[in-house]
Parts: structure tokens; C-alpha cells; sequence
């Protein structure tokens, strides 16, 4: 157990000076730029930018949880193999959005390490930037100028990513002492092990654009990180961070399911399985799935280098699985989520591996194989067979050849990744982001956010207040003929949000509204013109009727939910959801594809909850009040601390802002139409309700109709029943008839007679088979095709004319023909005969032969 709570400790400190207490953002960030979260500012930067207000108080703090595999800050290569590398951690931070500046952060950090965590004086250093002579005073006032260490750029200046806000940064060390470390880079600066920078201050100053340039913020922030992990380590005298309560829990479980000891030294698989089945976890848990690109890939990367070196520890079938009881463990009292989810996420770590395991041993053949061949640069066509074929992620190939000091070549790599892209046409294309443009800031501070009217009215009287061109760039008026956005004071047209399509609709005689989307809080609709729009218009707006059907069918989608929950489980967690006018679509997470008798009860559930009826009740509450009373919420979606809770008395109870019926009724109708998978582990169902349900059913009755016509009854599946049992019995008889040839043969006078009617095949071969297989012997067949008979005789050592017998054949069938003694052939047209025929030829062969 961990003996003293650093995380708690820290949210409560900031929390007694003013700060508000912010829950960790999800790690998909809702910011294009990033692949995830990988610092605690980043959901905060659009109020560092300025582009959106600041909030009351401007002063917050939070544990976020990052991850740190891929993007600017990628650790994931060196996971495992140093004291404090991780792909997941903690990171605690302060900020201040404009309210204080340097002073205050250094003189809180210092505070809060030494009087709260109680860190000696004696082992800490700072560092701050070299022209920073502002920071280099103030913390003077703190610590003796000894301890002070001015360093450039590359220690202390931060950035976000590429682009984003930055600034210079100062840094906490703590030494872990001279008698522990004997590297020649343990010293303040060096990248030995010794100093530990526990905390960085950055004081946000900047914003780098793409092009590279800095401007200044329009007011001096504060952000800072520290390191849970590190921070807990240091707290309990230990080194590396991975022998701290919160890894060493996990490394004692992989030892138990390699049945080996763990050893520091020789202990990276251990590290880096200990470190990895945190991110997939915390992944996996907040609806991030394994994936062939994007952030899917970084997750399945992960996993697979955990894997490997599971491999590496002798385990040889799925085990990682296993793990997430103990993640939930440690950390599910603070992350809840992770206790609800935990069930899926097993499953789906399950079978990932299992995918995997197919193939890792021949994969670790190929590449050993490479490598007997291999002097200085691993093979890249090698390398992009082990990720296409077997799925080895390129840095799980460099990883392997880590410790044989080899590199791969990448360069070759790339270029057949590239190929194979420019092919599949797969690149990740990253979140929208709705703020990257616009004068929404100034609309913001102007107007404020405008209000929403629509849950009861669908039209109003309404201002224009603002008018956007389609470049969200403000204009006066919109000439006719011309798009552009447009903010009411009030509006009833509801903006996409929570899956739930933005509606359209009109400003009568005046504009279309083709769509509506909120930015930044912001309603806007996007409109076409029909005569000119000024601001400052009074007009009458509309929605469009499609509205009612699109409540139904979000109120259908909550029912679904709840459906969904009761008959597969309360690991069901929604994934994504599309609701329109005549379709809706919901993703959620589970493992296995749902079985027609699943299907048939979801749906049940959700035709019952219709016909029952259940009044929809709409309440605003707290946040919290709104959880506890058992409201699904999505996690990651942000909310306010005002809540819409949506509930239809015991059926549903969702946190929700969209949209709904007034009773379940009005949904009059539901048909699951697909069932189908998105990407492992998240299934999809669609479905349709009202009059797109009623207009399936007369499409589904029309459909019916023909098939009865078609099949002349009005009992089709009888009389499907009935084809097939007759398209069986013809099969078998066909089979049959190919061998009967040879079984209806008859011995007359030593002679083998046979007169047949052939259903297929060919005649002539069937006869020179059996004139082969029988040193005596007289064949007639006849075959039926296209309304007329074929007929053909062949004879060996017998004393019939083959001519004659087709001939007198022929005839009866209303044809004629002839030929040699030995062979003939001829033709009839009365297929109704065919039955006298044979007998009449049989006949004719009797009287010859007795
Ligand atoms: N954003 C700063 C960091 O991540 C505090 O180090």
C-alpha cells in the first residue's frame, strides 16, 4: 500500500489556496494536433490561447492522466529500460489562466515540497531558463543561489506539441544521493539517474504557430507537472520508480505467471509489461480500440511490446488479460470507470492477444532467420513483412534489436509503408476540431452564449445577432445567393451535438438553414440565403418537421442503451451514436458478435418499453447528485456542473442534452436492421423507429408479395420448403444417374445389354466407356435436351446393327437416322415417347440376341 496519498495530498493543497479541482480529461484530447493527452494543460489550452474565456476561478488543478507513446513527446521506446520512463502516468498540475504569474507558482512549489511532501532542503536544486533572470531572483528568496542552475532551450523551454502554447520553465530536482549513483552523468544536467526533476513550473508565455513563430499570450499563464510516479518513489525511498507501490503490485503478478523471481537488473520485461498494461487498460477502458492506424495503433503497439516480452519471460499464451484486476485495483478507487469497464476490457485484451499469439512464432522465426543475416542494418522489406504478415509494430522489431545494438532500416520501411498507404488510402485524419478558426472569442465576449429554445418551441421570433461568412470570419450581412453562419439571440434549431444531427429548417422567406453546429458554446446555423441578411434582422424562424423524427429516434437510441445493457451486460459502454431523421446508429463496446436470439430480446425490450408508454421527465442537477443517482453518463464527454438528466421512469436514465418525445409512444414503431462489427471489441447496431420503421415493414410487405407471386403461393416458406426438398431429390437423383450406367447392365446370352435414358453427361463417351470395360457388348442411350431426344448406340461383338437399332428407336420418337453396325446415332422429337422407346429398343435387342 502506498503510505502517504501524493496525489491527494497535492489536489487538496491547491484546492486550500483558491484552486478548483478538475477530473482528469480523457486521453483522446478533443484537439487535433495530439494523438493523446500528454500533459496536464492540454485540455486547458484554449483558454491559455485566449480562445475561449477564462473560467471562475481562473486558477485550477487537477491529476490528469497522459500518455506519453507517439506524437512530440513519445516515451514508449525507452519504457522499461530507465528508473522513470513510462507510456502512462499521472501528472499533477496548477494553473493559472492570467491570474498569477512566477512568484506565486515558485513560492506554492516550494511550499508544497517541502512542507507538505517534506522533502529535505538539502537534496533539492532548480533550474530555470538562462535569460530567465526574473525566476533566478525569485527563487533566491527560497533557495541558496548554489542550488540554482541556468540551462538553455532544450531543459528549459516547453511546448505542447508543434504548435500551441509554451514558455520558458523552471524545474524541480531532487537528488537521490551520491552514495546510490556512480554514472559520469550524475550530475544537475546530466542524464543520469542521481537528480530526479520532480516538477516543472512553466510560466506560458507563448504560442507557436505552424510556421514556427511566437506570439505573445494575451495574458501570462502558469502550468505546471509533476510526476506522480516519481514523486511516490521518492516519497518511499526508492529509486527507481518502478519499485514503488504502484508498479511493484503488477511486477509481482508477472512473476507469479512466469514462475520466475524478479530481479532488477535483468527485470525490463517485467517493467515494461508492468508499465504497458496500465495504458491498455486505461485505453481500452475510455473506448479506445485496437486499430490497423491512429491512436487504435499506438494502443495495439503497446499491447504487442508487452506481449513480446511476456514471450521473452517463457509465457506463451494470453496473459495480460489478467492483469487488469489488479490495475482496477490500485487505481479504480480514484478512476471508477475503470471498475465498470472492467469486464470488456479483459475480454478484449483477451482476444488481441489471441491474435497475436497466432502469429508471434512465426514471426520471431523470420525475424531470427533475418537476423543470422544481418551485420549492421536490419532488413527494411524484413522488417515491413513482420508488421504486414505477422503484426510486429515497427518499434517492436526495434525493440528486439535493442539489446543486439542492430537498427532497422527504416528509411526502406517508411517507403513501403508509404506504398501501402498511398494504396489503402488510410490515414488517420485525427478529430475535428471546430476551434482551429473563427472569431468565435469575440462573439463569446460580445454576446455571451446565446440561448436554446427548442426543447419546447420550434419556431420563434429571433434577432440575428452575428453573421459569420463560411470561413467563420464576421460580416455585416449575407447578399442572396450567399452561405454563411448565422448566431440568433434565441434560437429553436438544435446544434449537433451528442450524436444527434443539427437541425435544419428556415428563416421564413428569407434563408435556408441547412444545418446547426455549436462552436465553443456558440449556436450557430449555417445558412443559404434567399434575399439579403443583415444583422440586427428581426425574422421568423422554423424548424424543419424532420425534428420530431429525429426525437424519436434519440429517445429510441436511449432505450436501445438501456436494452442493450440489460440483455449483454453493464459493461456496455456507447462507443459513438448517429441519430437522424430516418436511421439511427449506436457503437458500444463488446467482444463477440450478438447472436439472432439477443437481437430478437434487445429489440423486444425496446417494442415493449414503446407499447408500455413511459413519460419523458426532465431534470437539471449536479453533476455528481446526477451520477450517483445512477444517470449513464459517456465518459469523456465534458459537462457542466448543471446537468440535463433525461429519464422514461424505469427504462432510461441518461445525461443528456438533445432533443427527446414527450412519451416512449410517439415512437410508435422499432426494427433492429444490422448488426455488425466496427472495430475489435465494438460492435454496431442499427436500427430505424416511426415512419422509417413503418416505411421498412411496407417495403419488407411489398418484398413478400413479389416473392409469393414469383413462387405461385401464398404460403412462401412452404413452398420454399417444398423447392428444396424437391431440388434435393433431383440432385440425388442426378448423382445417381451418372452411376446407375454401369449397374444396368444386363447379360443376354453373353452379350452386356443396356438401354438408358442419360440425364447428363455425354452419350457417346458413356458408350465407348462401356464398350471399353466389355469385350461383348450392345448400348443404347437416349438424353432429352432442348425438346428433343438424342439417341445414339454403340455395339462389340454382337449381333445387333447399331444402325438399325437407332433407326427403328427413332422412329417411335417421331425421328430418324442411322449409321454404322458398330456405332449410329439419331434423332427424335416426341420426348413424351421416350418411355416406349426404351422398351421398344430393349425389345429389339432381346430378339436379336436370343
Ligand atoms: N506542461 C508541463 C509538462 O508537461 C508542465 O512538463
Amino acid at each position: 500500500m502506498q503510505n502517504f496519498d501524493v496525489r491527494q495530498a497535492y489536489l487538496d493543497y491547491f484546492k486550500s489556496k483558491g484552486h478548483e479541482v478538475i477530473e482528469s480529461a480523457p486521453l483522446v484530447p478533443n484537439d487535433a494536433t495530439l494523438l493523446f493527452t500528454n500533459a496536464g494543460m492540454v485540455p486547458f489550452k484554449s483558454i491559455f490561447t485566449g480562445e475561449v474565456p477564462r473560467p471562475t476561478p481562473p486558477i485550477r488543478t487537477s491529476c490528469q492522466t497522459c500518455i506519453r507513446a507517439g506524437g512530440k513527446h513519445n516515451d514508449l521506446d525507452n519504457v522499461g529500460y530507465t528508473a522513470r520512463h513510462h507510456t502512462f502516468f499521472e501528472m499533477l498540475g496548477n494553473f493559472s489562466f492570467g491570474e498569477y504569474f512566477k512568484k506565486d507558482a515558485i513560492a506554492y512549489a516550494w511550499e508544497f515540497v517541502t512542507q507538505v511532501l517534506k522533502l529535505p532542503k538539502d537534496r533539492l536544486y532548480v533550474t530555470v531558463h538562462e535569460s530567465d533572470d526574473e525566476a533566478y531572483g525569485m527563487w533566491q528568496e527560497h533557495i541558496a543561489k548554489e542550488r540554482i542552475y541556468k540551462f538553455g532551450d532544450k531543459d528549459n523551454f516547453w511546448q505542447m506539441g508543434d504548435t500551441g502554447p509554451c514558455g520558458p520553465c523552471s524545474e524541480i530536482f531532487y537528488d537521490q544521493g551520491a552514495e546510490h549513483f556512480n554514472s559520469d552523468e550524475d550530475y544537475m544536467g546530466g542524464d543520469g539517474d542521481r537528480f530526479l526533476e520532480i516538477w516543472n513550473l512553466v510560466f506560458m508565455q507563448f504560442e507557436r504557430s505552424a510556421d514556427g513563430k511566437l506570439t505573445t499570450l494575451p495574458k501570462p499563464s502558469i502550468d505546471t507537472g509533476m510526476g506522480l510516479e516519481r514523486v511516490t518513489a521518492i516519497k518511499e525511498g526508492k529509486f527507481s520508480n518502478y519499485d514503488s507501490s504502484l508498479f511493484m503490485p503488477y511486477i509481482n503478478e508477472v512473476a507469479k505467471l512466469c514462475g520466475k523471481p524478479y530481479e532488477y537488473a535483468t527485470g525490463a520485461s517485467y517493467r515494461v509489461i508492468s508499465d504497458h498494461i496500465r495504458s491498455v487498460t486505461f485505453l481500452l477502458a475510455q473506448g479506445v480500440n485496437f486499430d490497423k492506424e491512429g491512436r487504435g495503433y499506438v494502443l495495439r503497439r503497446i499491447l504487442r511490446r508487452a506481449v513480446r516480452h511476456g514471450y521473452l519471460l517463457g509465457i506463451k499464451k494470453p496473459f495480460m488479460y489478467k492483469l487488469v484486476d489488479k490495475v482496477c485495483e490500485l487505481m479504480g478507487g480514484h478512476y471508477a470507470y475503470l471498475n465498470e469497464k472492467k469486464e470488456a476490457v479483459k475480454e478484449q485484451i483477451k482476444l488481441e492477444e489471441e491474435r497475436f499469439f497466432a502469429t508471434i512464432a512465426s514471426g520471431l522465426e523470420l525475424f531470427n532467420d533475418e537476423l543470422t543475416r544481418t551485420k549492421d542494418i536490419f532488413s527494411g522489406e524484413v522488417a515491413f513483412k513482420l508488421y504486414d504478415t505477422f503484426g510486429f509494430p515497427l518499434d517492436l522489431t526495434a525493440d528486439m534489436l535493442r539489446d543486439k545494438n542492430l537498427k532497422v532500416d527504416e528509411a526502406k520501411f517508411d517507403e513501403l509503408m508509404s506504398e501501402q498507404k498511398a494504396r489503402a488510402k488510410a490515414a488517420w485524419k485525427g478529430s475535428g476540431d471546430k476551434s482551429a478558426k473563427g472569431d468565435f472569442k469575440e462573439l463569446l465576449e460580445e454576446f455571451g452564449e446565446n440561448e436554446f429554445i427548442g426543447y419546447e418551441a420550434l419556431d420563434s421570433q429571433s434577432k440575428i445577432l452575428a453573421i459569420l461568412d463560411e470561413d467563420f470570419k464576421r460580416t455585416n450581412s449575407l447578399k442572396a445567393g450567399e452561405n454563411g453562419w448565422v448566431m440568433f439571440d434565441k434560437t429553436p434549431f438544435y446544434a449537433q451535438s451528442g450524436g444527434q444531427c443539427g437541425d435544419s429548417g428556415e428563416i421564413t422567406g428569407k434563408a435556408q438553414i441547412l444545418d446547426t453546429q455549436k462552436f465553443h458554446g456558440l449556436n450557430l446555423s449555417s445558412v443559404k440565403a434567399n434575399v439579403e441578411l443583415k444583422t440586427g434582422d428581426e425574422v421568423s424562424v422554423k424548424v424543419s418537421s424532420e425534428r420530431s423524427e429525429i426525437a424519436r429516434h434519440h429517445s429510441a437510441t436511449h432505450i436501445l442503451h438501456s436494452a442493450l445493457r440489460k440483455v449483454l451486460g453493464t459493461h456496455i459502454a456507447q462507443a459513438g451514436s448517429s441519430v437522424e431523421a430516418d436511421k439511427l446508429r449506436f457503437d458500444f463496446s463488446h467482444p463477440k458478435a450478438l447472436t439472432s436470439e439477443e437481437l430478437a430480446r434487445i429489440e423486444a425490450f425496446v417494442q415493449n418499453a414503446i407499447v408500455k408508454g413511459e413519460a419523458a421527465k426532465t431534470q437539471i442537477m449536479d453533476i455528481e447528485d446526477a451520477k450517483n443517482s445512477g444517470a449513464i453518463a459517456l465518459f469523456g464527454e465534458k459537462y457542466a456542473d448543471k446537468v440535463r438528466v433525461l429519464s422514461f421512469g424505469e427504462v432510461s436514465k441518461e445525461l443528456c442534452g438533445g432533443t427527446h418525445v414527450h412519451n416512449l409512444n410517439e415512437i410508435g414503431a422499432f426494427f433492429i436492421t444490422k448488426e455488425s462489427g466496427v472495430s475489435a471489441g465494438v460492435r454496431r447496431i442499427e436500427a430505424v423507429c416511426s415512419k422509417a420503421a413503418l416505411n421498412l415493414a411496407k417495403n419488407l410487405h411489398a418484398e413478400l408479395d413479389e416473392i409469393k407471386t414469383e413462387l405461385k403461393s401464398i404460403e412462401p416458406i412452404i413452398a420454399i420448403k417444398k423447392l428444396k426438398t424437391e431440388i434435393k431429390s433431383l440432385k440425388d437423383e442426378l448423382k445417381n444417374a451418372g452411376s446407375s450406367k454401369a449397374i444396368n447392365l444386363s447379360d443376354i446370352n453373353g452379350v452386356k445389354v443396356c438401354v438408358e435414358i442419360l440425364e447428363s453427361g455425354d452419350i457417346k463417351t458413356a458408350i465407348d466407356e462401356i464398350k471399353n470395360a466389355n469385350e461383348r457388348t450392345a448400348v443404347l442411350f437416349m438424353q432429352v435436351k432442348d425438346d428433343k431426344v438424342a439417341i445414339a448406340a454403340g455395339v462389340k461383338n454382337a449381333s445387333i446393327k447399331a444402325g438399325e437399332w437407332v433407326k427403328m428407336t427413332a422412329q417411335i420418337l417421331g425421328g430418324n437416322g442411322g449409321g454404322k453396325d458398330d456405332f449410329a446415332t439419331a434423332g427424335g422429337k416426341d420426348t413424351s415417347k421416350i418411355q416406349d422407346a426404351t422398351k421398344a429398343a430393349l425389345e429389339f435387342a432381346k430378339e436379336k440376341l436370343i
